[in-house]
């Protein structure tokens, strides 16, 4: 049994990570803005502002994953949210690490997310692998700097990985959960021109990521979370709309539009290229929902 320790670990992955690791017969811990939420695991205040940190947290910790971060699409791209968005990933760990540099703690390993959208926000025929660099946008920016910040743990743990997350596809939270009700009201559509790629992963295949760059040796440094079926917005949604059983005839959203509504944040939706998951496959990993259908169909009729 290990200790492990994931800040953010009240969010979609860290939930379905800590579901996991319990499974395991793991002790897990968070930390969290809101401690007192009532939370499966013990869960102990961060305040990343105020750089206070409850040191009872690092207690014999084996491991650690980050994982907080304020949502990227959960609100428009104004000067505060980007600020928002770079402190809560970067002075986040930062203080994390100022605790295991006063208490001298060693980790069996660190783990820390990233996203996809390292390589930027374009639609390019290019798949992306690992060792490409980075793109020239708000969004890369903020994963180049995210990254950068878990170098430092190279010096603190044995082994040390960084998850390239495409997007997460869940009922619980995300895309999808805000998607399928437009679909089931017969709204769904594609975005823009529906040719931008969207790679993407089922959770129970993220968290078996997780689960390796904890725990597997074999595993170190930076991995595209994505599955090998990567699709376009168009097919993206017309798969959708065939899972739920309704029609599919709607116009696609203007990008024109997107670009009055959100602003910068637009080029998220507007924009995608494909992720190479290579290195994962050649490590041996295999995935369960490798295909958009095989993925759809568990996580909206349960098979
Ligand atoms: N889900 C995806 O599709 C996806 C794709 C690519 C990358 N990622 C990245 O993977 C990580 C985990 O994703 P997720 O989907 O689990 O995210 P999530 O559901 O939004 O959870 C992130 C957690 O971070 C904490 N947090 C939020 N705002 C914060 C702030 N301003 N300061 C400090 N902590 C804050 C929250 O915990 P408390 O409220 O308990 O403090 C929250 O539960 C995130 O960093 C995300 O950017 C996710």
């Amino acid at each position: 049994m290990a200790v492990i320790l994931i800040s953010g670990g009240s969010g979609l992955v860290g939930k379905a990570l800590t579901a996991r690791l319990l499974d395991e017969k793991h002790e897990v811990r968070i930390l969290s803005r809101n401690p007192s939420k009532g939370y499966p695991v013990p869960s102990y205040y961060w305040n990343i502002e105020k750089k206070e940190i409850d040191g009872e947290a690092f207690h014999n910790v084996d491991h650690i994953v980050h994982l907080a971060g304020a949502g990227i699409a959960d609100s428009c791209w104004t000067e505060a949210r980007k600020k928002e968005i770079f402190e809560s990933r970067i002075k986040s760990i930062q203080l994390i690490e100022s605790r295991i540099i006063k208490k001298g703690i060693r980790l069996k390993s660190f783990v820390g997310a990233s996203a996809v959208g390292f390589y930027g926000m374009r639609t390019s025929e290019k798949i992306y692998k690992e060792t490409d660099g980075s793109g020239n946008d708000l969004l890369s920016d903020v994963c180049v700097q995210w990254e950068k910040s878990y170098e430092p743990f190279i010096n603190y743990s044995d082994k040390h990985c960084v998850i390239r997350t495409s997007v997460v596809l869940s009922r619980e939270g995300g895309a999808l959960q805000k998607l399928i009700p437009l679909f089931k009201a017969g709204f769904g559509s594609a975005i823009g021109n529906g040719r931008q790629y969207m790679p993407w992963i089922h959770p129970d295949d993220l968290v078996s990521i997780y689960m390796k760059a904890l725990f597997d040796p074999e595993y170190h440094g930076v991995y595209n979370a994505a599955s090998s079926h990567t699709v376009t917005n168009e097919t993206f949604s017309q798969t959708l709309a065939k899972e739920l059983g309704k029609p599919y005839f709607m116009p696609a959203v203007p990008g024109f539009i997107l670009k009055i509504i959100f602003g910068e944040m637009a080029g998220l939706l507007l924009n995608g290229s494909r992720v190479s998951n290579q290195k994962l496959l050649d490590a041996g990993f295999k995935f369960k929902y490798d295909s958009l259908e095989s993925a759809f169909h568990n996580l909206i009729k349960g098979a």
